[in-house]
């Protein structure tokens, strides 16, 4: 049986969730990655299908077991690869929730095989930019509700406003990060802002986390969709 919470607040609607993190090849052994661990975007996604929501899972590389009642799990390892599998999931979605930590710059080219330590030597390496997926599908003239998250060493909210207004959001859910905080934790504390308003989550298990995140974007949701 999966419990329910909050009477189902996300019935009826599709929510396409990302997470984890996403890894930039340098050759066949090595990438770049950061230290997301999909944790809080697994907690979210399986909160918004106790929600009564049809959730599709977009999972950059993470060891998770997929939460019941997922419809659909896509596995992708690339920033450019979470682009494309959210842009197809999102196009019919109501709600697209950022979990994800993509990766901002991937290496301009990916070697055939592996790099040789020249030693002695300083090696450089040209990055380029990756594509913006919540500014990708901001920019489309209909979009679904986007929710960013905005995990920041310093100046949390100046910073997640920023995000909100540059990136089109209806919500950004920001959380100090570093110092033990934030990454590979059970728990997690966030704070969301909207053009209107701030609501605070004090520190909580990731569980308990997504669902206070999933009543408040409900409550979000019906205040600008209807
Ligand atoms: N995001 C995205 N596509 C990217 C980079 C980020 O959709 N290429 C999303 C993340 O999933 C998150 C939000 O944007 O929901 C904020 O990510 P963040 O890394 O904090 O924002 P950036 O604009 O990349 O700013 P910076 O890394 O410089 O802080
Ligand atoms: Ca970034």
């Amino acid at each position: 049986i999966i419990a329910s919470f909050g009477d189902r607040v996300l019935a009826g609607l599709k929510v396409v969730v990302s997470a984890g993190p996403t890894y930039e090849d340098i050759d066949p052994v090595r990438f770049i990655g950061n230290r997301s661990s999909g944790k809080m975007g697994f907690a979210v996604a399986e909160a918004a299908v106790q929600a009564g929501a049809q959730v599709t899972l977009i999972a950059g590389p993470v060891s998770l077991a997929t939460p019941p009642g997922i419809a659909m799990r896509a596995d992708v390892r690339s920033a450019a690869q979470m682009h494309a599998a959210v842009m197809e999931a999102a196009a019919d979605a109501d709600i697209y929730i950022g979990a994800a930590a993509v990766g901002d710059y991937r290496p301009n080219a990916r070697a055939d095989n592996k790099l040789k330590k020249q030693s002695g030597s300083e090696l450089t390496l040209q990055l380029i930019e990756n594509p913006d997926i919540l500014a990708s599908l901001s920019a489309q003239q209909t979009h679904p509700f986007l929710v960013g998250f905005a995990a920041e060493t310093q100046n949390v909210e100046s910073y997640a406003r920023d995000k909100l207004q540059r990136k089109g959001l209806d919500v950004i859910a920001a959380n100090q990060v570093g110092d033990g905080l934030g990454f590979e934790t059970a728990d997690n504390a966030l704070t969301l802002y909207w053009a209107g308003g701030v609501a605070e989550l004090p520190r909580a298990d990731k569980t308990a986390l997504a669902r206070q995140l999933i009543e408040h974007v409900a409550a979000r949701y019906k205040a600008v969709r209807g």
